[in-house]
C-alpha cells in the first residue's frame, strides 16, 4: 500500500514478536546416499501377511485395511512403549502422509510433494528429493499443500505433485527416473492423494473440484510413465463426443444446461484398493463443482458419477460396476474416503466386502463382486438424510438440507462425517475403527454465483456465511466435534466410541496386540485404546499436533509405531487454533525406548497492537466481502488465522507497507502466497487491508460474541476455539 494510503489509516503499530516462521528449517537439502537393494513385486505385495514387519503399500497391504499383524506391543506391555527416535522434517504445515517401511528404508512424504527416506531403526536420513513445486501453485489446493504418500512397485516409489506431475524415483538413491505431467497445467488441478500400485501400473487421480476442473483417474506404465488409460468421472458435454462409453452413460444422468464449463468436479483425489483375485480396481469419486445441484444440473438427474465408488478392470479402465452414495450430491459429500476390502461372515455367507464410510455419515457395506449393496446405516450425526433405502440403494432425503434460496444448516458440513483420515479393520475385534466427526455447516447459495476460472467456484456466498458469525461458531457447536468410532459393519452398529476435543481429526492403526492408534488431533497426544473396549491403555504428549495415520513395523526383531506430526488441512488452515508450535517430525516408538521427545513450544502468533483508528467503513464493507471470497480459505474466517499461515491482524508494520506489493506483486509467491492482481484491484486490495486492521481491532467483540451466542443456544464449543 502506498505511503498516502498508509498515513490515511493513521495506524500506530507495535510489534511484540514476529511470525516465527524459520527460514533456515524450511531449507531443502537433496542428499541421496547408498542404501540397500530394495524392491516390491506383485508376488511380495500379494503374499504381504507373510512379511508383517514391512508396511509395503498405503494401506499395508493391497486390501486396504491398516492392520499389523505384528504383536510384540500389546495391551499388557504397551505402558513401557517409548520414542525409540524423532526425525525433524523441518516443514511447519500440514503432514498427513502414510509412510511405506520396506527392507528397514521408510519413505514418506512432507508438504510441498517432497519425498524423505529413513533409515527405520534409527530415523536418519537416507535422500531427500524436491520435486520443486512452484509455490505460487499453493493458491490452487483447498485444503493445504498436503501429501498423503508413495507407492512403491519394484525398486521404485511413486509421488504425485501438487501441481500435477507423477515421479519415479530409485528407492535406493531418491533419483528421479522419470515424470509425467498428468493434468492440464493451464486447470487449477492438484494432487495430494498417494498413487496405488498394481501389475505393473500406477494409477494417480487427482484434486481441484471446488475450484472447478473435470475429475479422473489414470494408468501409466510402472516402468516408463506412459499413459495407458484415463476414465473420465464426469462428461465434458451432454451431446459428446464421449471419451469412452462409460462417459456417455454418465451423461444421461445430466440436464442439457448442466454447468460443463466449471469441469463438474468428479475428481478421484484420495482413496483406491486393489483386489487381485477379482482383478478389480476400486475408485472413491469426489464432489460437483459447483456444490447446488440446482446450479449444477438445472433439471435434475443423478449426476454420475459424482460421489460414487467405481469397480474398475486395471488393465483397461472399463467399468464393471458402480455404486452413487450420493446421487444428485449437493454438499460435497465425496466418496473418495478410505475404502477397506475384507470377507465377512454375513447372514450366514462369506461376503466379499468393500467397506467405506464417506462424509455422508452412512457406513456403506458392498457386495465387492456386484456392487450389490449389503447395509449402511448412520454412524455420525446427520439431518440431510433419514436412511438408506436397501432396495433402492438410494438415500431418503429429509428436505431440510435444501439451501438454494436460505441459509440451512446441513449435519455433516463439507468437512464430512469422515474426512481423508485412514480407518483400520481388525480381523480378530471385526471392528472397523472410523476417524468420524460431528460438524454442522451453514450453507447458503451465492444468487450471483457463475463459474470464474481460477477462483473458488463451490457457488457458496461465502461473505453472507462469514458474516452471520454465528454461522461458522454454530458450525462448531459440538462439545466432542471428532471422535474414534468403532464400528461392527456385520451388527451394523457402533460398540464403542472416544471422544475427542480437537477440530481436528486423525488417522487410525488398528494391531495385532489389541490395539488400536490415533494422534488426538490438535492437541499432539498420541494414544493406544484397546482394540475390543475403547479403554485408553497408553498415551504420549508429541508437542505437536498430529494427524496422520500411524504405521507399525519391525526391523531387526524389534516392533515399532511411527507416524509423522504436524496438522494443517483445511480444518488447520480456516477454523481451528494451533495449540503448539507446529514443527513437523516422524516419530517411531519401541517396548522401552528412552529417546527424547522435543518438548511442546508454544505457538507464536505474533502480537500487533492497533492503537488508533481511521477506518473507512464503506472501504471495510468491501474488503469483508472480498476477504470472504479470496483470502480465508488459508488466513481463516473473518480474518482469524488458527496460526498455521500469518494471521493478518498481526501482522507487522513493515508487512501492512508492502501490502499491495505482497498481494498484488507476488512478493511472497516462493512462499506460498501467490498474487491476486489476476482477480484484484489495487483500490480491492486496499479495501480488504481495511477490514483486516478493522477485524485486528474488533477481536474482543469478536470473542464475546461467540461466547454469548453460545451461552444463549445452550451449545458447547471448543475451548481452544474460545482461547484464541
Ligand atoms: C492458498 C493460500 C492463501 C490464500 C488464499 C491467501 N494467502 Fe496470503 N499467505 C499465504 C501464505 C502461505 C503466506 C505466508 C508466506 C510466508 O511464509 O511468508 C501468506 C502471507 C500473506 C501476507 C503476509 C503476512 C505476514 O504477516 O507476513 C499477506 C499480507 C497476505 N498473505 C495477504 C493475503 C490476502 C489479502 C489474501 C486474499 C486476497 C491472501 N493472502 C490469500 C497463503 C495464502
Amino acid at each position: 500500500m502506498g505511503r498516502l494510503a498508509m498515513r490515511r489509516l493513521a495506524l500506530a503499530w507495535v510489534v511484540l514478536a514476529s511470525l516465527g516462521a524459520d527460514a533456515a528449517a524450511r531449507a531443502d537439502e537433496v542428499r541421496p546416499a547408498a542404501s540397500r537393494p530394495l524392491h516390491v513385486g506383485a508376488a511380495r505385495l500379494a503374499a504381504a501377511d507373510t512379511e508383517p514387519g514391512q508396511w509395503m503399500a498405503h494401506g499395508r497391504t493391497w486390501s486396504e485395511q491398516r492392520y499389523s499383524p505384528l504383536a510384540q506391543i500389546d495391551e499388557t506391555n504397551v505402558a513401557r512403549l517409548g520414542p525409540a527416535w524423532v526425525h525433524a522434517t523441518g516443514t511447519l504445515r500440514g503432514l498427513e502422509a502414510t509412510p511405506l517401511v520396506v527392507d528397514g528404508v521408510m519413505i514418506a512424504t512432507l508438504t510441498w510433494s517432497r519425498v524423505l527416506a529413513l533409515d527405520a531403526r534409527t530415523g536418519q536420513e537416507l535422500w531427500r528429493f524436491d520435486p520443486e513445486v512452484p509455490r505460487a501453485w499453493g493458491r490452487h489446493a483447498c485444503c493445504d499443500v498436503v501429501n498423503r504418500g508413495v507407492a512403491w512397485w519394484e525398486g521404485r516409489v511413486y509421488v504425485g505433485t501438487l501441481d500435477g506431475r507423477l515421479v519415479a524415483l530409485d528407492a535406493k538413491t531418491g533419483e528421479r527416473l522419470w515424470s509425467v505431467q498428468t493434468t492440464d497445467p493451464t486447470r487449477p488441478y492438484t494432487i495430494t492423494g498417494a498413487p496405488r500400485v498394481a501389475k505393473g501400473k500406477v494409477f494417480i487421480g487427482n484434486g481441484g473440484g471446488e475450484f472447478g476442473v473435470r475429475g479422473y483417474v489414470s494408468a501409466h506404465d510402472a516402468e516408463t510413465g506412459e499413459r495407458l488409460w484415463r476414465f473420465y468421472t464426469v462428461p465434458a458435454s451432454k451431446d459428446g463426443p464421449h471419451e469412452h462409453v462409460e462417459v456417455a452413460q454418465a451423461a444421461a444422468t445430466w440436464s442439457r444446461e448442466s454447468t460443463f464449463e466449471s469441469g463438474l468436479g468428479g475428481t478421484v483425489w484420495d482413496s483406491m484398493a486393489f483386489d487381485p483375485e477379482l482383478d478389480l480396481l476400486y475408485v472413491g469419486v469426489g464432489n460437483s463443482n459447483p456444490y447446488n445441484r440446482v446450479l449444477r444440473s438445472p433439471g435434475g438427474g443423478d449426476n454420475l458419477f459424482l460421489t460414487a465408488i467405481l469397480a474398475l478392470r486395471p488393465d483397461s479402465g472399463e467399468l464393471v460396476w458402480h455404486y452413487q452414495t450420493t446421487p444428485a450430491e449437493n454438499w460435497d459429500y465425496t466418496a473418495t474416503q478410505h475404502m477397506i476390502l475384507a470377507d465377512l461372515e454375513i447372514g450366514g455367507r462369506t461376503r466379499k466386502v468393500l467397506m467405506q464410510a464417506p462424509k455422508n455419515g452412512f457406513f456403506y457395506v458392498l457386495d465387492r463382486i456386484t456392487g450389490e449393496l449389503i447395509s449402511a446405516d448412520a454412524f455420525a450425526a446427520m439431518n440431510w438424510a433419514s436412511h438408506v433405502d436397501l432396495e433402492t440403494g438410494r438415500p431418503v432425503e429429509t428436505g431440510r438440507a435444501e439451501w438454494k434460496d436460505a441459509e440451512s444448516f446441513v449435519v455433516p458440513g463439507p468437512g464430512g462425517a469422515h474426512n481423508w483420515h485412514p480407518m483400520a479393520f481388525h480381523p480378530g475385534t471385526g471392528l472397523v475403527y472410523v476417524p468420524s466427526q460431528d460438524m454442522a455447516y451453514p450453507f447458503l447459495a451465492d444468487p450471483k454465483h457463475e463459474h470464474r476460472p481460477g477462483y473458488y467456484n463451490t457457488g457458496e456466498d461465502f461473505p453472507a456465511m462469514a458474516k452471520s458469525i454465528d454461522g461458522f461458531e454454530r458450525a462448531l457447536k459440538f462439545c466432542s466435534p471428532t471422535h474414534l468410532t468403532a464400528w461392527d459393519p456385520v451388527a451394523r452398529r457402533q460398540v464403542w466410541r472416544v471422544n475427542k476435543r480437537s477440530e481436528i481429526n486423525a488417522g487410525v492403526l488398528a494391531t495385532a496386540g489389541n490395539l488400536v492408534f490415533q494422534g488426538g488431533g490438535g492437541d499432539g497426544i498420541l494414544s493406544a485404546y484397546r482394540a475390543t473396549d475403547g479403554e485408553r491403555v497408553w498415551s504420549a504428549d508429541l508437542g505437536v499436533g498430529i494427524m496422520a495415520p500411524p504405521i507399525s513395523y519391525r526391523v531387526d526383531g524389534v516392533q515399532y509405531v511411527a507416524v509423522l506430526v504436524g496438522v494443517g488441512g483445511s480444518a488447520g488452515l480456516n477454523f481451528s487454533v494451533l495449540e503448539s508450535r507446529n514443527d513437523g517430525a516422524v516419530v517411531a516408538f519401541k517396548l522401552d525406548g528412552r529417546a527424547p521427545l522435543p518438548a511442546r513450544r508454544a505457538p507464536t502468533p505474533g502480537r500487533v497492537r492497533v492503537t488508533t483508528d481511521q477506518l473507512d467503513p464503506a472501504q471495510v464493507e468491501q474488503g469483508r466481502v472480498l476477504y470472504g471470497t479470496h483470502c480465508f480459505r488459508c488466513h481463516g474466517v473473518n480474518a482469524i488465522s488458527g496460526g498455521l499461515l500469518p494471521d493478518l491482524r498481526h501482522s507487522s508494520r513493515q508487512t501492512h507497507e508492502q501490502w499491495r506489493p505482497i498481494v498484488l506483486g507476488g512478493t511472497l509467491a516462493n512462499k506460498g502466497m501467490a498474487s491476486f492482481a489476476d482477480v484484484l484491484s489495487p483500490a480491492e486490495v486496499d479495501a480488504i487491508q481495511h477490514y483486516v486492521v478493522s477485524q485486528a481491532l474488533r477481536e474482543p467483540t469478536l470473542l464475546e460474541s461467540v461466547a454469548r451466542f453460545a451461552a444463549e443456544q445452550g451449545l458447547c464449543i471448543p475451548a481452544s476455539w474460545l482461547a484464541r
